[in-house]
């Protein structure tokens, strides 16, 4: 039960810096808050929420949404598992 208590404990910190930290790699492009069109040509995506940012996320995975560059999202998004990109969804709604 201890170890139990520990892990869950412990899992939630790690829960809590995750989508921060793979925010890291995408704000180079899309900046510190989100508010930077990337490469001149995404929309800006501070303030979206969390729901509309999985959906696309997914998209990009699967092939279903992009633009002219999504190609290159997908290189982004490919090796997310679904709980990141969850994570980093509810991350960027909150910039
Ligand atoms: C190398 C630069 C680069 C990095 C790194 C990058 N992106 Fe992007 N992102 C882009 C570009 C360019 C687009 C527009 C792609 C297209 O044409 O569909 C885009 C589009 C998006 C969109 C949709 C915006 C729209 O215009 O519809 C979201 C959401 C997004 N990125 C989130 C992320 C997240 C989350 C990460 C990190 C896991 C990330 N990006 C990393 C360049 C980048």
């Amino acid at each position: 039960m201890k170890i139990y208590i520990v892990l869950l404990v412990f899992s939630f910190l790690l829960n809590a810096s995750s989508g921060k930290e793979l925010y890291e790699k995408c704000a180079s492009c899309h900046g510190e808050n989100g508010d930077k069109s990337a490469m001149g040509s995404s929309k800006k995506i501070r303030g979206w929420n969390a729901v509309r940012l999985e959906k696309v996320l997914l998209g990009y995975k699967n092939g279903t949404y992009g633009f002219c560059l999504k190609n290159l999202m997908l290189e982004e998004v490919r090796y997310l598992s679904l709980e990141e990109i969850k994570d980093v969804s509810l991350y960027i709604s909150k910039l």
